[in-house]
């Protein structure tokens, strides 16, 4: 395939306080992983997609059992292997298993169980428009203020800030070299791409494609999954 996404479940998931990692915890009758996967699916149906699962090692056969139910038809484009101990040493993890005919990579929070693949559809045809990295946005709601030592120094003005989602896509070269050559830890891959001095364009993303955080973001996904699943 041309076209290959990391899926990054390798975080523990501390802040979701459940007992296992994150992408393993169930939203309804399956996995935050399967959920995810079954996005892909549908996405893979018109042009397959080479996925690499990256997991907390020991995970690999859970993530496989995962992409068995959720990637029955595509089951030899499917890999899995253990993360690092950051997003971006798991990213890089993930990277190194990409076959070398894929032009575009995409990378994707299992975390952001629940997007939409009009949102992978949106990412694809920019970077298949000449972009180097693209971003899915959403606007900020909330208010934003810079807090320093319990004090606000400065209001943010909302209107032109978004929140950056996933999946992001990037130019294959483009992103190997600027992992490649990454010191800093960056939140996330467009941050990684621009910083080393690459222009990253926005698409719209979709409030659906909200990453599971807390219990009480896991617990808005269970009652979003609730209706299809009878
Ligand atoms: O922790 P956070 O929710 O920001 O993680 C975003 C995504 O990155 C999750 O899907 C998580 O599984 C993944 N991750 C990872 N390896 C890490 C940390 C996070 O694959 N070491």
């Amino acid at each position: 395939p041309r076209v290959a996404v990391i899926v990054v479940a390798a975080g523990s998931g501390t802040r979701l306080r459940a007992r296992a990692p994150k992408a393993f915890v169930a939203v309804g009758a399956e996995s935050m992983l399967c959920h995810a996967l079954h996005g892909i699916a549908a996405v893979s149906s018109e042009n397959p997609l080479q996925t690499v699962i990256v997991v907390p090692p020991g995970y690999e056969d859970a993530a496989l059992d995962d992409a068995r139910a959720a990637l029955p038809s595509s089951e030899d484009l499917v890999s899995v292997t253990p993360g690092g101990a950051t997003r971006q040493e798991s990213v890089a993890a993930g990277l190194a298993r990409i076959a070398p005919q894929v032009e575009i990579v995409l990378v994707h929070d299992a975390a952001r169980a629940l997007t939409p693949p009009e949102v992978y559809a949106r990412v694809i045809a920019a970077v298949k428009g000449g972009a180097a990295g693209v971003v899915p946005v959403v606007p900020v709601v909330d208010t934003i203020k810079r807090v320093e030592a319990g004090r606000v120094v400065a209001a943010v003005d909302r209107s032109v800030l978004s929140a950056a989602q996933t999946p992001q896509g990037f130019d294959r070269a483009v992103l190997d070299a600027a992992y490649a050559e990454a010191s800093d830890d960056f939140t996330d891959d467009a941050a990684l791409v621009a910083a080393a001095g690459h222009d990253v364009v926005a698409v719209e993303g979709d409030p659906m494609a909200f990453k599971i955080t807390t219990p009480a973001d896991l617990d808005r996904a269970h009652a979003l999954v609730a209706p299809r699943e009878r």
